[in-house]
């Protein structure tokens, strides 16, 4: 029986893969601007609402801010699904320019990249199956295993619960493999940001898997646009994020994929 169940999950798993990993590439010309230069942008298109594949082609709230704000700045751009850690890797290599993947923006990052202001505010979310004992972040404490993404600040999160390298956190390559994981039962819970994980529950309800906010013990973060340290282009992009913001577009794009008002004062603090 578990042998069958196996192999079912070993298909869904590559399944999975193949469609998280495929080339979303998107190509966007604009108008009226002589730069030549396409500026490469990377994302891991595994975290709906931010990025996701659809047919091949990123979308999401990501894409659509990128393109207002590369419209605004007269950029040419492409948007290649890359993956959460070659992302972070390309971009030091300068095989790419520039990162948008619902990115927060931290003092560690900041060591290595530069980020654009930010431009969505986020903050860590607990999901677990329905009946689960967990209420609150502290009873991730007495949990076999907490399933996250590698290299976010969800599994940050997760280590400062039950400490680093502890062996009940599982690290999955992009936040879908995580969610599968709680689904079949291979951990207890997933922490990752709240838009994706009330996204998620949101769209499976028959999946019976609640979402747990605890904002005493989750900080606030903050998205932003990550460069190359000492871009060439940040400025230009940057003057464009905040002229977006400004003119109704930002706010336009945010209502289209959140149902609801941006804060936008909570963004400029
Ligand atoms: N905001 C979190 C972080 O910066 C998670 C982002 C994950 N993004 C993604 N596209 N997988 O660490």
């Amino acid at each position: 029986m578990m042998k069958g169940r196996k192999t079912i999950l070993t298909m869904l798993l590559s399944a999975t893969l193949a469609l998280t990993a495929g080339c979303g590439a998107k190509e966007t010309a604009t108008s009226g601007t002589s730069e030549a230069k396409t500026i490469r942008v990377g994302t891991d298109a595994a975290y709906a609402p931010f990025e996701y594949l659809d047919g091949g082609k990123v979308v999401g709230f990501d894409a659509d801010f990128l393109d207002a704000v590369m419209k605004e700045a007269g950029l040419k751009y492409e948007l290649k699904n890359v993956g959460w850690e070659p992302l972070f890797a390309s971009l030091k290599t300068g095989e790419l320019d520039m990162g948008i993947s619902a990115i927060t923006i931290n003092d560690d990052r900041k060591k290595t990249y530069d980020f654009s202001s930010p431009y969505y505010e986020s903050t860590q979310m607990i999901m677990v199956k329905e009946g689960s004992s967990v209420k609150k972040a502290d009873d991730l404490k007495s949990l076999k295993k907490i399933g996250v993404q590698t290299g976010t600040t969800g599994a940050e999160a997760a280590e400062k619960l039950v400490g680093k390298n502890s062996e009940r956190i599982s690290k999955y390559e992009n936040t879908v493999l995580a969610i599968m994981a709680l689904k079949n039962g291979e951990v207890d819970a997933v922490v990752a940001d709240n838009g994706v994980v009330k996204e998620y529950v949101k769209n499976n309800p028959k999946e019976k898997i609640v979402a747990i906010e605890d904002k005493a013990s989750f900080d606030s973060e903050f998205y932003g646009l990550m460069f190359k340290k000492d871009s060439k282009d940040r400025d230009k992009v940057e003057a464009a994020v905040q002229k977006i913001m400004e003119n109704g577009k930002y706010t336009e794009i945010y209502k289209k994929w959140f149902n609801t008002d941006p804060d936008l004062e909570a963004l400029k603090k």
